[in-house]
């Protein structure tokens, strides 16, 4: 990212410590970057079809790169503040904790948990909750952009919106193939990861 210097109104949205809450959301928070590459790291073992293995990972990989992305940007966000800025913003409960270095947890400060996303064993449950992953994550870079314009945040974060859209649609074409390889008549009935397929008919 090239050093620039910060607009007037994103430094006051800065003093208000809306970016950086912003970031931590989609760092380490519910709809975050971290939660999309565990999930779908995670699910990508119990999908018994090779393409939606393939989507899962690839994916997952991607999602962790955007988690340094994400990162780099907190980081370039709070690296220089001064102690007046810190109590100013807001920032002081997680610069008792941590200083400026980064750790992963949600704008309200809830450390990053794995309970936040699910690995069910199931390739439609999983694949569902993906496809809404997505789109909250979707919708939650569409919030950032509403209110910041800084160039140096809103570029990195309109591209990070474009892959959640991305996703969205891969995790679409994941669904149809684990569809095309069930029976018809039990689509909500059999789990390809788990049954005997004879054992539904
Ligand atoms: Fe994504």
């Amino acid at each position: 990212m090239k050093k620039r210097k910060r607009s007037d109104k994103t430094l006051l949205f800065l003093f208000k410590g809306l970016i950086t809450d912003y970031m931590f959301l989609i760092f380490g928070g519910p709809d975050g970057e971290m939660g999309a590459s565990m999930r779908y790291l995670s699910q990508r073992y119990a999908m018994p079809y090779k393409e939606g293995k393939a989507i899962l990972t690839d994916i997952g990989t991607e999602e962790l790169a955007h988690l340094e992305i994400v990162a780099t940007i907190v980081h370039q966000l709070t690296r220089n503040l001064t102690p007046e800025q810190v109590v100013e913003s807001g920032f002081g409960p997680y610069y008792i904790d941590h200083t400026t270095g980064i750790w992963p947890q949600a704008a309200g400060g809830v450390p990053f948990n794995a309970c936040e996303f699910q690995s069910k064993g199931d390739p439609i449950t999983d694949l569902v909750e993906d496809m809404a992953a997505e789109q909250k994550a979707r919708s939650t870079y569409d919030n950032i952009l509403r209110v910041i314009t800084d160039p140096d945040v809103c570029d990195p974060i309109r591209f990070l919106r474009m892959r959640e859209i991305v996703h969205f649609q891969r995790f679409g074409e994941a669904l149809r193939v684990t569809q095309d390889n069930l029976d018809s008549k039990n689509f909500y009935a059999f789990n390809p990861s788990f049954d005997v397929k004879t054992k539904c008919k």
